[in-house]
């Protein structure tokens, strides 16, 4: 019998999350308990601060999880838990509640990698898109095409050599003075910019092997620290919109190309970046122009939540796959 409610904790970065998932597919409740505000003064990420702040939470978010969604503890089926890539102090905040709540009510743990739950906030919805299709993950820390030919099975066909696109995100605003995390900011100031005012690189353009973002965001400081040196005023929203233009325009080409190659016709979006306003128009325009089929998942459901923890957690538990209370975080844990 295909197991009927999961608890799922999402502790990788700066968000603690909870989420119960009904059948696979019904979110009983998705907590989230955003730490930017304790972030944002320091421009980034702090881990310590990050897992000291997810072990004050997270029995908090755990209560709020099962209290809305009107169950008690026993009725579990499993609890699952992120247990990587990302901040190695941070996820064992999350997996270590996890563990002790499991072994406490006697319940199986599932250990989840945190961009395959990406990959399953795709399949939280009933529209959500059958196998085989290409999946682009964008995050702050990671850029991958998978070729999703399963539920489980993915295969990665193209990622990023240095940075991820998030990250060019975060660093471009930071650059520009306007905060953390980086990423929404941008997509809002973007809007009233002139996305062809600066003419940015638009790196590894015909292979969908390779993304590369280290060069754009080190363009974009450029441009602005010059623009600082000759006594002239930035213009924020023509940088941020002539940026967001150039990393859109990689993924959206690089993402068709691979769907191209591998004779496929869907394409799905998946990560922080995915809830970019600008990249969701660009890639239904693609896909529109290709005749593919595009699922995104609503934003909400892009950027770091548990829900998309559960959902990958309920296809190991449907199949009677669980892990031993001896599971380890694993901060470098890769998809291939
Ligand atoms: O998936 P996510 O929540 O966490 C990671 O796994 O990294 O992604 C966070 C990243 C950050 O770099 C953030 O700036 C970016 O996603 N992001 C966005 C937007 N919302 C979040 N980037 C561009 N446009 C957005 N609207
Ligand atoms: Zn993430």
């Amino acid at each position: 019998m295909p197991p009927a409610y999961i608890l799922a904790i999402e502790t990788s970065c700066d968000e603690t999350a909870a989420a119960v998932l009904k059948d696979g597919g019904v979110i009983l409740s998705d907590i989230i308990y955003s730490q930017a505000d304790i972030h944002k003064k320091y421009g980034g990420v702090v881990p310590e601060v990050a897992s000291r702040k997810h072990l004050d939470v997270i029995s908090q978010v755990v209560s709020e999880a099962m209290g809305e969604a009107g169950l008690k503890l026993a009725e579990l089926d499993a609890v699952a838990a992120t247990y990587g890539p990302g901040l190695a102090g941070a996820l064992l905040a999350g997996l270590s509640y996890a563990k002790g709540l499991a072994y406490a009510i006697k319940k199986p743990l599932i250990g989840v990698n945190h961009i395959e739950g990406h990959i399953c906030a795709n399949f939280l919805s009933e529209s959500a898109p059958p196998p085989p299709f290409v999946c682009l993950v964008a995050s702050g820390g990671h850029t991958h095409l998978v070729a999703v030919n399963g539920h489980t099975d993915y295969r990665v066909i193209g990622k990023t050599r240095d940075d991820a696109c998030g990250e060019a995100f975060d660093k471009t605003a930071r650059a520009l003075g306007l905060g953390y995390p980086g990423g929404p900011i941008i997509d809002a100031i973007s809007k009233t910019g002139d996305p062809a005012s600066i003419n940015f690189p638009r790196a590894m353009t015909g292979d969908f092997t390779n993304f590369s973002f280290s060069g754009l965001k080190s363009a974009a400081v450029n441009h602005i620290n010059k623009t600082v040196s000759a006594g002239a005023a930035v213009n924020a929203a023509d940088v941020a919109a002539s940026f967001q233009r150039a990393v859109v325009d990689v993924l959206v080409e690089k993402t068709v190309s691979a769907c191209k190659f591998y004779k496929m016709d869907v394409i799905a979006l998946s990560g922080g970046v995915a809830s970019n306003s600008a990249l969701r128009a660009a890639m239904s325009a693609a896909c529109g122009a290709n005749g593919f089929r595009l699922y995104m998942p609503p934003p909400a459901l892009c950027t770091d939540n548990a829900a998309m923890i559960a959902r990958r957690a309920f296809f190991d538990c449907a199949a009677g796959r669980f892990d031993d209370l001896s599971l380890n975080a694993d901060p470098g844990l890769r998809l291939d």
